[in-house]
C-alpha cells in the first residue's frame, strides 16, 4: 500500500516537476558566434550531450583555430557563466597576465616615448596566455563531457584546414611585414613567402599537435612540459621575457560578475579586470532616470553620449586589474553615484571632455571574438576571447603553432599615452609583474522575468557602447538582428567627438547634435562582429543574430 502511495506521489512529483521543466526550459538551443564552423562546433557537442559550457569549449578552441586573427590559444578570455540549476552567475576570468619580468617602463625609448611597434608585435608584447586554462576549468568545473571530446572540432579544423575567407587574408595582408619577422609566423601565413588567396585552404600541423596535446594532459601540457618549453625557448630567442614559472603560475579566477537592476530586470555583465560591466552599469544608472524610448533621437544620442563620456572618464582614472588596484566597484555602479554625474549633464549642451578632471584616438572592431550561448537547460554562456590587434603580435612560437597575443598594449604604457583604442590611463592601469591589463570586453546578460538576452563584441575601447546601445534596443522591445545591425555610435571621454558610423545620423541630426556643442566624426568604417542570442521564456521564442558586418559569423537555434 505504502509503496503504491509512493509510487502515486512519485509520479504526481514527476508531471509538475516535467510542467515545471517546460516552461523554465528553452525549446531549442541557440549559439551565435563569428565563425560558422565554430556555431556548428558548438551544436555538435550538444547534440553529444554536452550543455552550454561544453559547447562553449568547442566554440572557443575552433575559433582559436578559423579566427585566430581574433582569439586563441595564445590569448585570454572572459566566459560570462549562468548556470541554470541553482541561478548562479560567475565571470570566469581567463585573462592574460604581465609575466614576472614585466615593468613599467618596458616599452619606453631612451627619450621617454612609447615604442608603439615594440608594445605591439614579437615576442616583448605578449603576456602569459590564459585561455587554455579557461578551457580545461570550463571542462572540470561546469562541462559534462571530457575535455578531450570537446576539442574535437578545433582539432580537425587544424588537422584537416579550413578555407581562407577574405577578412583574414585582409588582414595577413595588411601585416605581412611584421608576420616576415618570424619564420615559423611566416610558415603558417605566407606559406613558401607568397601571400595566400581566398579559398586556400589553411592546415595547421603545429596547432593540430597542441591541440591534441591539450586533449590528452590537459593544461598541464601547455603551461609545462614541452610546448611549454618551445614558447618560452622562442620568446626568449627573439627578445621576450617570459619564464617557464610565468606559465606554470598562470591561474584563472572565478569572479562575481556586476550585477545591477535596470528597468526592473537584471543585468549580469563582466567585473574588473574588465571595465565594461562598470562603465555599463554607470552608464545605463544614468539613463534610468530618463524615458529614452519617449525621447527624439538626437535628444536621446545627445544623453547617451553624456553618459559614455563619464564612464570612460572613471575608467581612465580607476579602473585596473582588482588583485592589484582598489577599484571603487560599489562607488561606481551605486545609483547615488550616477544621480551625482547625472546632475552635471546639461540637457541641451555637450560637456566639453576637458572640462571634466581628468588625465589626459582609434581603429575599427572586429577582431576579438564573441559568442552567445543558450542550451536546452536554460544555461547561458556569454564569452569575449582575444588576442587583442588584429593578429595580435604577429608572433607565433617556433614548434607549438600558437599566435602569441600583444595584450601588454591593454595596460597604459605611460600615463595619458593612448593605446591602439586611443584609450588612456594612469597608475591603475600601468604595468606590474603578474597583473592583467585592464580589459574593454563586456560579455553580458540581461535576465528580465520574460525576456533573456546574451550579448557581446569585439571592438576595442567601442565594445563597452555596442553593448550599451544594444542594451538599449533590447530594452525598445526589439530582437537580436536589430541590436547586431543597428548602426552604431561611440564617445570614450578622449578624443572628444561622436564617432559614428555612416547612415546613423542623417544631415540634420548632425547639425542639430553639432548645435548641442557635439564634434561628431563620420567614420569611413564599421565596427564591431555582435553575436546574440535571446529567449523568450513565457512563449518559447528564441532567436539568435550574427552581425551582419562580418559575413563568416553564424547563428543558429536548433
Ligand atoms: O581586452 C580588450 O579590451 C582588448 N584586448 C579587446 C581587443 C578587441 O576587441 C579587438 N577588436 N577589434
Amino acid at each position: 500500500m505504502n509503496k503504491l502511495r509512493n509510487f502515486v506521489i512519485g509520479c504526481i512529483l514527476c508531471i509538475v516537476t516535467t510542467l515545471g521543466g517546460a516552461a523554465d526550459q528553452p525549446p531549442k538551443a541557440a549559439i551565435a558566434s563569428a565563425h560558422f564552423l565554430a556555431t556548428e562546433a558548438g551544436h555538435e557537442i550538444l547534440d553529444k550531450g554536452g550543455n552550454a559550457f561544453d559547447a562553449a569549449i568547442a566554440v572557443s578552441a575552433t575559433l582559436a583555430v578559423v579566427e585566430q586573427q581574433s582569439s586563441g590559444l595564445g590569448g585570454g578570455a572572459f566566459w560570462l557563466l549562468h548556470r541554470a540549476k541553482d541561478g548562479k552567475n560567475i565571470m570566469l576570468d581567463g585573462r592574460e597576465t604581465a609575466p614576472a619580468a614585466a615593468d613599467k617602463d618596458m616599452y619606453l625609448d631612451s627619450n621617454g616615448a612609447v615604442n608603439r611597434d615594440l608594445a605591439l608585435y614579437g615576442a616583448k608584447a605578449a603576456a602569459i596566455p590564459g585561455e587554455v586554462a579557461g578551457l580545461e576549468y570550463l571542462a572540470q568545473h561546469y562541462g559534462r563531457l571530457p575535455l578531450a571530446e570537446s576539442l574535437q572540432p578545433a582539432i580537425r579544423a587544424a588537422e584537416q584546414g579550413f578555407p581562407l575567407y577574405p577578412r583574414l587574408v585582409k588582414y595577413i595582408e595588411r601585416y605581412q611585414e611584421v608576420l616576415r619577422r618570424y619564420p615559423a609566423s611566416q610558415a603558417v601565413y605566407l606559406p613558401n613567402g607568397q601571400l595566400p588567396k581566398v579559398g586556400d585552404l589553411l592546415v595547421q600541423k603545429d596547432l593540430a599537435k597542441t591541440l591534441r596535446a591539450i586533449a590528452k594532459d590537459g593544461k598541464k601540457a601547455f603551461y609545462q612540459g614541452q610546448i611549454a618549453a618551445d614558447m618560452v625557448q622562442s620568446v626568449r630567442a627573439n627578445g621576450g621575457i617570459w619564464t617557464l614559472e610565468d606559465l606554470a603560475n598562470y591561474q584563472v579566477k572565478e569572479r562575481p560578475p556586476i550585477v545591477i537592476d535596470y528597468r526592473g530586470q537584471q543585468l549580469v555583465t563582466a567585473p574588473p579586470p574588465s571595465s565594461g560591466g562598470i562603465a555599463i552599469a554607470t552608464m545605463l544608472n544614468i539613463l534610468s532616470a530618463w524615458d529614452l524610448q519617449k525621447m527624439g533621437k538626437v535628444q536621446r544620442t545627445h544623453l547617451v553620449v553624456e553618459a559614455m563620456r563619464r564612464a570612460y572618464r572613471d575608467r581612465s582614472i580607476y579602473l585596473g586589474d582588482p588583485d592589484f588596484v582598489e577599484v571603487p566597484v560599489q562607488m561606481l555602479t551605486n545609483r547615488y553615484y550616477a544621480e551625482g554625474l547625472r546632475a552635471a549633464i546639461n540637457p541641451q549642451q555637450a560637456t566639453p571632455s576637458a572640462t571634466l578632471p581628468g588625465i589626459g584616438q582609434s581603429p575599427k572592431g572586429r577582431d576579438t571574438s564573441h559568442f552567445s550561448i543558450i542550451d536546452r537547460e536554460g544555461n547561458m554562456v556569454s564569452a569575449t576571447l582575444t588576442v587583442n590587434t588584429p593578429l595580435a603580435s604577429g608572433f607565433v612560437a617556433q614548434g607549438t603553432g600558437v599566435l602569441l597575443n600583444n595584450e601588454m598594449d591593454d595596460f597604459s604604457a605611460k600615463p595619458g599615452v593612448p593605446n591602439a583604442y586611443g584609450l588612456i590611463g594612469d597608475k591603475a592601469n600601468q604595468i606590474e609583474p603578474f597583473k592583467r591589463p585592464l580589459s574593454s570586453m563586456s560579455p553580458t546578460f540581461v535576465i528580465g522575468d520574460e525576456k533573456v538576452a546574451v550579448l557581446g563584441t569585439p571592438g576595442g575601447s567601442r565594445i563597452i557602447t555596442m553593448v550599451l546601445l544594444g542594451i538599449l534596443d533590447f530594452f525598445d522591445g526589439n530582437l537580436p538582428q536589430s541590436w547586431v545591425g543597428l548602426p552604431r555610435y561611440h564617445h570614450q571621454y578622449l578624443p572628444d567627438k561622436i564617432f559614428a558610423e555612416k547612415g546613423t545620423f542623417n544631415q540634420n541630426e548632425i547639425e542639430r547634435l553639432q548645435a548641442k556643442g557635439h564634434n561628431v566624426q563620420i567614420a569611413d568604417e564599421t565596427w564591431g562582429n555582435m553575436q546574440a542570442v535571446y529567449w523568450n521564456k513565457k512563449t518559447g521564442a528564441m532567436a539568435a543574430a550574427s552581425d551582419p558586418r562580418a559575413t563568416t559569423g553564424k547563428a543558429t537555434v536548433k
